[in-house]
């Protein structure tokens, strides 16, 4: 079957999964796009052959268009989705689910009422070949029962408008996401610290280290270094009871002369997770030709919103911040 698909928002990440859904992957149809940017909006959908709007929930309410990306804003999001689960279509939405957790909620709220999961929410790093060979490895229990989950997210740099908060909102909500889901429980208390600041950022808190206390009482600790320069860089350790599990280089040849050896390190996020995203993509397609999703839930964007806050609260205040959490829904049990 083929699932057609409605794009909103045409900017960096969009156009991205535009070129995704229409020359990576098969089994979908983009057919229309919208952004309040008309221009790009036309100029994106002449290219594919597709419709465009400005209004995205009309885009959303067009009979042609059976599942929806929201890629615009993060403030759009809440929006969106909403509509997308009032029109009973599948929605992808590139994080975050929503910018405050009460937001969050009213998703989550309005896809129990509407009985069945419709949201997938983009931590494409759930889809990563060598994180879910570490889940594989933490759930076998080869290395025991996990104590410190150790993640690194090392930018080369950032632009002038990013700030402190973003480190954590931005930035190490993909390393919350991903301990939640590696450990297979929600997040107690946040604190952060920071660093000598590197200067190469000016007054930017950077780097910091967030540290979080887990239900079972295993500890992440997490580095966000954003303007370390030498390339984007992402590592992660899990230690447990009886070994250790950790991501590898991903450099597909190491060169060795002149008594040192090299390897390559990627660039940037696009470059380290271009088959994460594709894999991401492949399996949200699959769902959505069912009218279903599967991956990160309402539920995990929720859960990451509330440690965000936690985060950001715990880096203005210089204290442990515990998370609060509403129950759990049946639906993502
Ligand atoms: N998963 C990841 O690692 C990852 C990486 C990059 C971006 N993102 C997320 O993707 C989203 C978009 O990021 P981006 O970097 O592409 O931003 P961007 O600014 O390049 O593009 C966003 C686009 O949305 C459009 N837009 C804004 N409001 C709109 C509305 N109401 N309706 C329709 N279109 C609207 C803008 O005109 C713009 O073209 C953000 O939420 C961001 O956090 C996720």
């Amino acid at each position: 079957m083929t699932v057609k698909v409605g794009v909103i928002g045409t900017g960096m990440i969009g156009q991205d999964h535009i070129r995704r859904l229409t020359q990576v992957l098969t089994g979908n149809q983009v057919v229309a796009v919208s952004d309040i940017n008309k221009e790009q909006a036309e100029k994106v959908a002449g290219a594919i052959g597709a419709k465009a709007y400005t209004d995205g929930v009309a885009l959303i309410n067009d009979s042609d268009v059976d599942a929806v990306v929201v890629t615009s804003w993060g403030p759009t999001h809440e929006e969106y989705v909403l509509a997308a689960i009032a029109a009973g279509k599948p929605v992808f939405c590139e994080k975050p689910l929503a910018t405050t957790q009460e937001a969050c909620f009213r998703i989550i709220d309005a896809e129990v009422k509407r009985g069945k999961r419709l949201v997938q929410v983009g931590f494409m790093r759930r889809f990563d070949t060598a994180y879910r060979q570490m889940k594989a490895v933490v759930e076998s229990g080869k290395i025991g029962a996990p104590l410190i989950f150790k993640s690194v997210h090392r930018n080369p740099s950032v632009p002038q408008s990013y700030t402190s908060d973003m480190a954590i909102v931005d930035t190490a909500v993909h390393d919350i996401d991903t301990a939640r889901w590696l450990l297979g429980e929600e997040v107690k208390a946040v604190s952060v610290i920071a660093a000598r600041r590197n200067s190469r950022g000016g007054e930017l808190r950077d780097p910091i280290i967030v540290l979080m206390e887990m239900e079972s009482g295993a500890v992440v600790d997490i580095e966000v270094s954003v303007n370390i320069d030498y390339a984007y860089d992402i590592g992660g350790e899990i230690s447990g009871e009886t070994g250790v599990v950790t991501l590898s280089e991903r450099n597909g040849i190491t060169v060795k002369s002149a008594g040192a050896f090299h390897g390559k390190v990627t660039a940037d996020w696009k470059e380290r997770f271009i088959e994460a995203f594709d894999i991401e993509f492949k399996e949200w397609l699959a769902a959505a030709g069912k009218g279903t999703a599967i991956g990160p839930s309402a539920w995990d964007g929720y859960a990451a919103a509330v440690a965000t806050d936690a985060g950001v609260e715990a880096a203005r205040t210089g204290t442990r911040v515990k998370v609060e959490m509403t129950d759990k829904p049946a639906l993502y049990a």
